[in-house]
């Protein structure tokens, strides 16, 4: 933001002697919405599908490797930019898996999570007044992150029931301020898979105008009826233009360890490393003892991953097409975007209060997905990374919904 731009007073701040302290930067924040709605639930013992982390435990073998690696005394900082062996584990991945080739001395960066790798990697590219072209709806995270460095957002309208993107309109998004696109692929929150067709032409913009492409990846193995993950740095005149951004939080279910990466070409991975190094030294470094051995779990591991979620996502939809919700089904990624239409509700916020507190069931509002409030607003979205059981319960409980309209408690 520039020096010259004012954040309004809010009537809470008037008289605030403590406003010296909050910068202009913060006081755009929100609180999370996604956190406010597993706040709730808890309030309420209601069932948490609203944040994407599972209730299921994480693979015994990277378990084991985690303790045998706190054991053996991995406890001091790691190097920077990632332990070796990790390093090496990830460029052996992306070569088994895609035939990318990343050099792990100069090329992969471990962090803390995807989300110190996206903003690690944006603070890291961009000067205030760079425009950033994001998709919506989109992931929370990103407002912030362009918040964070100063750039503008430039959005572009993914539109269902496929979620798919108008390219006139993805190419009026573009221009000489361009600095780079973000692409979420499998998408959060609408399961989209982008397509070897839409992929090209989001390369062909990047190209054109000069352009990096910032992905984030991380539900890279969770696709459906047969979709497959491309990423975009495969596609001709991409790997040096792609900063690729993954994680192991949704791949191996452990959202709660934050190890992330970065690949990209030399020249942008040593700005992506020194602002990481200043950001947080690096990520827990038993944990990326346990990632070498994550990363080089078979190939039938990625395969039951998939097959499992792809039960839960039909369990899901049923239960909820059955209670009345219409339902994006997703290709990818473990959310379903849901219409809320004939509900009868005015809004997605007062269908979220009502389920929460009357029918026991938590999911985020469609609204916050949306850089206007007012969009998305007959949206919800519900996550299905979770038990059988959690699953069954929810599922019960959502039947009651037709029958108790706002007010009446069905439990
Ligand atoms: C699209 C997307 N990116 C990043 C993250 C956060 O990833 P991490 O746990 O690796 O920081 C999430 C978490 O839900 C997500 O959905």
């Amino acid at each position: 933001m520039s020096a010259s731009v004012k954040t309004p007073v809010r009537s809470a701040d008037i008289g605030n002697p403590r406003l010296r302290f909050r910068s202009q930067r913060t006081s755009q924040f929100t609180e999370s919405v996604i956190r406010e709605m597993t706040r709730l639930a808890i309030e309420h013992d209601a069932v948490n599908l609203a944040q994407g982390f599972p209730d299921f435990g994480a693979p015994e073998e990277i378990k084991r490797a985690a303790q045998d690696a706190i054991a053996a005394d991995f406890n001091q900082y790691a190097i920077t930019w990632g332990a070796k062996p990790f390093r090496d584990a990830i460029a052996r991945k992306y070569q088994r898996s895609y035939s990318l080739d990343y050099d792990p001395e100069r090329e992969i960066t471990v962090c803390c999570g995807a989300t110190e790798g996206m903003i690690a990697a944006l603070l890291a590219v961009t000067n205030p007044g760079d425009q950033i072209v994001i998709f919506e709806p989109y992931y929370e995270n990103y407002g912030p992150d362009a918040l964070l460095c100063e750039a503008e957002r430039k959005l572009v309208r993914l539109q269902p029931p496929d979620w798919t993107f108008d390219p006139d309109e993805l190419r009026r998004a573009f221009s000489a301020k361009t600095k780079a696109i973000i692409l979420n692929s499998p998408n959060n929150p609408t399961g989209k898979v982008f397509t070897r067709a839409k992929l090209e032409v989001i390369a062909n913009l990047c190209q054109e105008f000069d352009a990096l492409a910032i992905t984030d990846e991380i539900y890279e193995h969770i696709v459906y009826d047969g979709a497959s993950h491309i990423p975009l740095a495969t596609l001709p005149g991409m790997r040096d233009r792609t900063v690729l951004v993954n994680s192991m939080s949704k791949t191996y279910s452990v959202t709660g360890w934050r190890v992330g990466f970065v690949l990209a070409a030399p020249d942008l991975t040593d700005s992506i490393r020194k602002v990481h190094d200043f950001l947080t030294v690096g990520a827990a470094a038993p944990l990326q003892q346990a990632g070498v051995v994550a990363l080089s779990l078979p190939d039938s591991y990625y395969e039951r991953l998939r097959v499992e979620y792809q039960k839960r996502r039909d369990l899901v939809s049923r239960y909820l097409e059955q209670s009345g919700f219409r339902c994006y089904r997703p290709l990818g990624a473990y959310y379903i975007m849901s219409d809320i239409s004939d509900f009868g509700f005015v809004d997605d916020l007062s269908f979220i209060r009502h389920m929460i507190e009357n029918i026991g069931v938590a999911a985020v509002p469609g609204s916050s997905f949306f850089s206007d409030s007012n969009a998305g607003t007959t949206l919800i979205r519900f996550c299905f990374c979770k038990k059988y059981e959690t699953l069954e319960k929810a599922g019960d409980r959502l039947r009651q919904i037709q029958s108790n309209p706002v007010g009446a408690p069905a439990r």
